[in-house]
Formats: C-alpha cells, sequence, structure tokens
C-alpha cells in the first residue's frame, strides 16, 4: 500500500508531485520564486513521512516474528545517578572503612532467632509488638528482617573477638503507610565488640559520625531508652541542622532530632555471640539511613524514597 502512494505521488511519468515539479519550468521568474520552495517543502515532507511510515511498518513487522534479547541496548547518552540514601550510605561506608571497621552484608530474609531471640528478645517480649512484620507462608519461624542489629550475633560468632563493623540494609515492617512512615526503609548497624570497651567509646564514635555528616557545629545528645539487646541503651538527638535550633517543623521545634538507637551491648547477647561477658564487651549503634537521607536533603516524604519518580531521582 505504501509503495502504491509512494507511486501516485514521485513515479517519474505519473506522478503528481512529479507532474508539479516538471511544470516550474513553463511558470515566470517571479511564479518560480515562490512556488519553487513550497513545492520543494512539499517534497520533502511527503519523502520524510513516508519513510517514517516504512519504518513503523517494519518494526511493527519485525517485532511480531523476532525478539532478539540478546540486541545490545545502544545508550543515547542517557545517564543514571546514584539513589539519594545510596549517596548517604557510601558517606558513611567511607567514614567507617577508613576507621577499620568491616563493612558486612546480611540476610534481608531472616530467622525469627537472629532477629529476636539472640538479640535478647523472647517470644513474649513487647518489643516485638513495635516491629510487626511480615512472615513467610510454609516456612514457620522466617520473617522479612525488622532490623540491621541481626548480623550482630551472626558476626560475632563468625569473627571472635577484637571485631569491629558496620552493617548498612534494608529492613521491613509491617506499617501503614503515610509520609513518615513505611513498610521498606534502610537502616545502618554498626557494633565494635573487644576488651574494655566503654561508653566512651560509643559516644565518640556517634560524635565523629555526627560531625562527618552535619559538620562541626553538629551536637550529639543521648536520652535513656529501651532496646533490649543494649544496657545501658540510649535513644540518639543530633541537633537540627535546618533551622540550626531555633525550631522548626521537622524537629517539632525541638531543635533536636533523632536520628539513631544505640547502647552497650547487653550480656545476654554477648553469651549468644559466643563471649565471656566478664572478659568481653561491645558497643552497638543503629542509625536510620532512610531517616538520614530525607534529613540531609529536606525530603518530607517517605514514599518517594522508592518509588520510579524521574523527575525526583535525577536531582541528586
Ligand atoms: N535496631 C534498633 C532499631 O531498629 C536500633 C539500635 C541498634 C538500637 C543498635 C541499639 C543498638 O530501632
Amino acid at each position: 500500500a505504501l509503495e502504491n502512494i509512494e507511486l501516485e505521488l514521485f513515479g517519474r511519468k505519473l506522478g503528481i508531485v512529479t507532474g508539479y515539479l516538471k511544470a516550474i519550468k513553463d511558470l515566470t521568474a517571479e511564479e518560480k520564486r515562490t512556488i519553487g520552495p513550497q513545492l520543494n517543502a512539499l517534497k520533502g515532507e511527503l519523502q520524510t513521512a513516508l519513510l517514517n511510515k516504512k519504518a513503523e511498518c517494519i518494526g511493527a513487522q519485525s517485532g511480531k516474528d523476532v525478539l532478539d534479547a540478546t540486541e545490545p541496548y545502544v545508550n543515547k547518552g542517557e545517564r543514571g545517578t546514584l539513589h539519594p540514601v545510596t549517596i548517604i550510605q557510601n558517606e558513611l561506608e567511607d567514614l567507617f572503612t577508613q576507621l577499620g571497621y568491616l563493612v558486612l552484608d546480611g540476610p534481608e530474609l531472616e530467622s525469627e532467632y537472629y532477629n529476636f531471640e539472640s538479640l535478647n528478645i523472647p517470644a513474649d517480649h513487647p518489643a516485638r509488638d513495635m516491629q510487626d512484620t511480615f512472615y513467610v507462608e510454609n516456612h514457620p519461624g522466617m520473617l522479612m528482617r525488622t532490623q540491621t542489629s541481626t548480623m550482630q550475633v551472626r558476626a560475632m560468632r563468625t569473627y571472635g573477638s577484637p571485631l569491629q563493623a558496620i552493617v548498612p540494609g534494608r529492613c521491613f515492617r509491617n506499617e501503614a503507610t503515610d509520609a513518615r512512615h513505611d513498610h521498606t526503609f534502610y537502616q545502618l548497624e554498626g557494633f565494635v565488640v573487644g576488651n574494655n570497651i566503654t561508653f566512651s567509646h560509643l559516644k565518640g564514635i556517634l560524635e565523629a559520625t555526627a560531625h562527618w555528616l552535619y559538620g562541626a557545629q553538629a551536637h550529639v545528645r543521648l536520652r535513656p531508652k529501651c532496646y533490649p539487646f543494649v544496657e545501658p541503651g540510649v535513644s540518639g538527638e543530633v541537633t537540627c541542622m535546618l533551622c540550626e535550633q531555633k525550631g522548626c517543623r521537622v524537629c517539632k521545634q525541638t531543635g533536636f532530632l533523632e536520628i539513631f538507637g544505640a547502647g552497650m551491648i547487653h550480656p545476654h547477647v554477648l553469651v549468644e555471640g559466643g563471649y565471656d561477658p566478664k572478659a568481653i564487651s561491645g558497643l552497638a549503634f543503629g542509625f536510620g539511613l532512610t531517616r538520614l537521607t530525607m534529613l540531609k536533603y529536606g525530603i518530607t516524604d517517605i514514599r518517594l524514597m522508592h518509588g520510579s519518580d524521574m523527575s525526583f531521582l535525577k536531582q541528586f
């Protein structure tokens, strides 16, 4: 059909456009000047339209016959960008590897033992309610991990003492989703185990991290908080970098933002890890990586974080 149209328009003897073009020579100089360019433009337009249609038809045809999944992807100069969580994770990995920490990876599909029991949270402990999660059908005792603390006992058993490691990773909770809560988010865990590890070490590390992330003007405030796997346990806040402590919507007018939980590793956890708690002590801390990232970039809706909105993602 396309070839017939082409013939009708551009056929050497009877083509309509060909006819017009031939007729140019009989026009006056004045007419040639106005009609000539118009005819040429028309010819160009029609030819492009024909070519495009042809390409379309051929594409549709070959698409039906063969799909070559091995055809190399030709990148037309598009480049991806790092996800904002990845950027902050990289920054923290830089800090901790300089301090001599291992960077460990752990399974997202976990056993109840590593997620709860090994962390001094037995089956009837109320702390389980705050970390409800997704359990796997037909696999009793398997769940999507609610925290990266799951790697504490695993790493202790694998590496012994002394040990210092961080564990960045994805966590899950059974949350009703809104601008501040999501069923999927990232944490960055850290722990140090050895002889004479004290609370001062913990404070030093947390302050160094806050300065690395937000500059020397950032201050850390620790307040008692219960986590069954640390004793004593603290909630860690840093001075709000958005309002410089004047009070704003994000820090709820307090001047401080809660960004981590931390404490001295509970003796029960050390025993699970194969240590003698009389000889060995340890500290642990866990940053909300998603939260750190949102604060750093002023992102107010957590749901953007694993959406695929390119206009959001391209900004980083
Ligand atoms: N895992 C805790 C949480 O998810 C944070 C934490 C880590 C607290 C390490 C103390 C020590 O809330």
